[in-house]
């Protein structure tokens, strides 16, 4: 049995031990998910690929792993497509793209060598190349024969072959170009370009993005988009050595501006954080059937800090809710996709009230919405999700300083501002689902991760001031099919 029949049959025999699972996020079947990989419109139908140890349940032996469905909510599990086995991918498929050509699926990603078999241990032995393989219509993939197709001979002088991966490809006129994440000359991170006219045969066109030397950043999973006539670069950030990871902060930014391909710069003009939480890294975007902009990304957890919950529940790994991206006043901003909205059923929805004090919203942690729209927040106002005696979730909204506190007293805790533009109307959604909480606020997106086994069940808002509040609306999300 090869590798593939091996992981698919594993999944087979053992995913009915998975349980407790979210109950409108994606998850794997069983064992380890990281990033979405190859988020793709094609043949009808969506396609998510991801990062996949289908055999234990942290990040080992990475395989890609696939999903369809019809409308980014509910999803099909499918066979696994890749698993390490060519010379050029033998220690694991890496992250990649998918991009249709002349009617077929194409999947680019990278090869991952490391002669140690560890992600850290000799760093300079290993190597990463890209490499190209085609889905078929029968669920299949098949790597290019004379794979990598971006290796050594493509990088220029300086850059550092160990820390060379996640081709996102796109078209562009007649040509097709490539981002990759880069280890430079001053061992930091630089977002580098390619070309192709064929997918196969690929040139370096420049190194269009770093960051200061002192930033200490290195970059993972770009992403380059259009929006709006705006070009629009995403990029993971971690820090390019383990001495900086005290300073550097795993999160993931943008850039808007242009790409321009005559001097080969991204001229920057505004930038952000694409979410506020503690746990996102790696997102990927494709473009909608409706011709939106759509991003999915991982409810990011690479400690082992939830060990014993992923341990009892047989999987590690969710996904974000697909967001559609727009931008406004040059800052990009993110709301769920619309389809999610035939699956919520109304527990209350109250319209032009005053509210002084508490509203108790009652039971059900699992899987709820609450959205809350005012035209001025008039003091501290506060959201308060899965509550008991001894725990919370909850969300401060401060007017008068702009900020948003975030604070939870489960397993993992969390306790932190952000400052966030809170003086005129704000719009907020929460969405709590079994283990993650998304909340949006303005278009600014924070995402968290909340094991526990003993999650308390209150929700309710209060307010310190009588506040009016145009519309609270509480539903209950049910009958999401990911199987
Ligand atoms: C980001 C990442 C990618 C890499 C993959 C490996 O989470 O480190 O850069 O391709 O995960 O699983």
């Amino acid at each position: 049995m090869n590798k593939i029949e091996n992981a698919n049959k594993y999944i087979e025999e053992n995913k009915s031990k998975a349980k407790s699972k979210p109950l409108y996020h994606f998850t794997p079947p069983i064992g380890w998910m990281n990033d979405p990989n190859g988020f793709s419109y094609y043949n009808g139908e969506y396609h998510l690929f991801y990062q996949y140890g289908p055999y234990g349940l942290f990040w080992d032996n990475i395989h890609w792993g696939h999903a369809v469905s019809d409308d980014l909510v509910n999803w099909k599990h499918r066979p696994v497509v890749m698993a390490p086995d060519i010379i050029s991918d033998i220690s694991g498929c890496f992250s990649g793209s998918a991009i249709e050509k002349d009617g077929k699926l194409y999947l680019m990603y990278t090869g991952h060598i490391d002669p140690n078999l560890g992600f850290d241990i000799v760093h300079k032995e290993i190597v990463q190349q890209q490499c190209l393989a085609t889905y078929h219509i029968d669920g299949t993939v098949e790597k290019y024969e004379n794979n990598p197709v971006i290796a050594q001979r493509e990088l220029p002088a300086g850059y550092e072959i160990r820390d060379f991966r996640d081709p996102k490809v796109y078209k562009k006129g007649e040509l097709y170009y490539c981002v990759l994440a880069g280890r430079n000359e001053n061992s930091r991170g630089s977002i580098l370009l390619y070309s192709s006219s064929d997918l196969v045969e690929w040139e370096f066109v420049a190194d269009i993005y770093r960051r200061p030397v002192n930033d200490n950043t290195l970059f993972e999973c770009p992403d380059l988009f259009e929006i709006d006539g705006k070009d629009v670069l995403i990029f993971s950030i971690m820090p390019c050595s383990p001495e900086y990871s005290e300073d550097v902060k795993q999160q993931v930014e943008y850039v808007i501006g242009s790409m321009n391909y005559k001097s080969n710069v991204f001229e920057e003009e505004s930038r952000g954080i694409i979410d506020y939480g503690s746990n996102y890294y790696a997102p990927q975007t494709t473009q909608n059937k409706d011709g939106s902009q759509v991003i999915i990304g991982w409810v990011s957890d690479w400690s082992k800090i939830n060990k014993e919950f992923v341990e009892e529940y047989g999987y590690n790994g969710i996904m974000t809710l697909p967001r559609r991206l727009g931008i406004d006043s040059g800052r990009l901003i993110q709301t769920p996709t619309a389809d999610i909205t035939k699956y919520e059923f109304e527990r209350k929805v109250v319209k032009d009230f005053e509210l002084m004090g508490e509203l108790l919203l009652g039971g059900n942690p699992l899987n709820l919405h609450l959205h809350v729209e005012v035209d001025k927040l008039d003091s501290v106002f506060t959201i308060d999700l899965m509550k008991n005696e001894a725990k919370g979730f909850s969300f401060t909204f401060d007017p008068d300083l702009n900020f948003i506190k975030l604070f939870s007293s489960y397993k993992v805790a969390v306790d932190k501002s952000v400052v966030c533009e809170l003086g005129g109307s704000v719009e907020i959604d929460v969405y709590v689902d079994n283990h993650c909480v998304e909340l949006y606020v303005n278009g600014f997106a924070f995402t968290f991760l909340c094991y526990d086994f003993d999650k308390g069940h209150e929700t309710s808002i209060h307010t310190q001031q009588k506040q009016l509040i145009k519309c609270l609306k509480h539903t209950e999300i049910a009958g999401v099919k990911i199987e």
